[in-house]
């Protein structure tokens, strides 16, 4: 079993490699990718170092699985090239993901969706990943008629160099200097709080990422015309994307049959004691696997809706977690063999 890591000295790719070494994951050899930049780099891997490789036709043979976090443009051309070479790769851009012929699985959503798979898997996007896992139980148990989803997204869902953007702006603030000039965000992203992520495309109203939310949320439920609307915003935190969702179901659900539920639910930890301020939080949530969910309670407003705040890690569940949680399905289902 070889695998690649492709994008491994980035936000993502470090934390893939940290939760493979964690998990034993069942390589016999993983080789990192990057850019030429980091050509030569050691990166720690369990209690080895790996040695960071450009990527090139000749490096990419004999490999059986591939996981990518480095991009759309890397993924648009070296995703198929690793197919193509004899690997399933194991993908966390948006490059493939609304690709009819590409599974886009959530490791406890919608795994048999992995069995159809033709050489490239997709990873949803971050903030989806975060709201299926909540959603999904519900969605089974009683029907989702409506969803309304409004975000609150850390900084490194955008990759390391966000992370330094915000460490930096907050340090001038904090020290009284002179800010350095926003580089990542159109605005100053420390103590503020930016109602854009991602762009404005082609004259939409809405950002590519609350797009990304609505088609995602559709495509993994299997639910092509389910109403959502997504308002996604940039906040300074580190780490951690945290939702406001609200929900209306086809059948009634009471918070406590939600709670009791959500408890059951596989990848999930319900924190619900607000009296005793105990609720999700993005700093509880960062270096967990599991999603959080709390302050479920009934929207008094509507029939047969509730509100729920949910916490994910956005680069572990969000990202990394999922990658490597596809890349173990695809193995205990014998569906990299299967393709050879
Ligand atoms: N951050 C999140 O929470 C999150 C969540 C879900 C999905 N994603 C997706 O995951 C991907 C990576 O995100 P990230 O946050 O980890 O970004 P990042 O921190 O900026 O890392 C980017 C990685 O891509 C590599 N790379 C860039 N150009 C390359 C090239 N020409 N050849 C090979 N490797 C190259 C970089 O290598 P160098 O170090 O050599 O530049 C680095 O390893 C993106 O598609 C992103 O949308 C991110």
């Amino acid at each position: 079993m070889r695998v690649a890591v492709v994008g491994a000295t980035g936000a993502v790719g470090t934390t893939m490699l940290a939760i493979m070494g964690a998990r034993n994951f069942p390589a016999d050899e993983v080789v990192a990718f990057a850019s030429e930049r980091s050509a030569g780099r050691q990166l720690p891997f369990g209690q080895n170092t790996l040695t960071v490789e450009p990527l090139s036709e000749q490096a990419i043979a004999g490999f059986d699985l591939a996981l990518f976090s480095a991009g759309s443009s890397i993924s648009r051309e070296w995703a198929p090239r690793f197919r193509d070479a004899g690997a399933v790769a194991v993908d966390n851009s948006s490059e493939w993901r609304m690709h009819d012929e590409v599974p886009l699985v959530v490791a406890e959503v919608n795994p048999e969706a992995l069995d159809g798979h033709q050489g490239i898997v997709a990873n949803p996007n971050c903030t989806a990943m975060v709201l299926l896992v909540a959603l999904a139980p519900i969605e089974r148990a009683v029907g989702i008629e409506r969803l309304v989803v409004s975000t609150y997204q850390a900084v490194s869902g955008t990759g390391q160099k966000a992370v330094e953007e915000l460490r930096a702006q907050a340090r001038a603030v904090l020290e009284g200097a002179e800010l350095p000039a926003p580089e990542i965000y159109p605005h100053r992203i420390a103590f503020n709080v930016i109602p854009q992520v991602e762009t404005f495309k082609d004259g939409d109203p809405y950002t590519t990422e609350e797009r990304k939310v609505i088609g995602e949320t559709r495509k993994i439920l299997g639910r092509p015309d389910l109403p959502v609307s997504a308002t996604c915003v940039r906040v300074p935190v580190f780490t951690g994307h945290s939702e406001s969702v609200n929900i209306r179901t086809r059948e009634p659900l009471s918070p406590e049959g939600c709670r009791d539920l959500l408890s059951e639910a596989p990848g999930l930890a319900v924190v619900d004691r607000p009296g005793d301020a105990l609720y999700p939080l993005a700093t509880d949530a960062a270096g967990q696997d599991e999603v959080l969910v709390g302050r479920i309670r009934t929207d008094e407003s509507a029939e047969r809706t509730l509100n729920l705040w949910v916490v994910g890690d956005n680069l572990r569940k969000g990202a990394a977690t999922n990658t490597v949680q596809l890349g173990e399905l695809l193995i205990e289902r014998g569906l990299l063999s299967a393709r050879a």
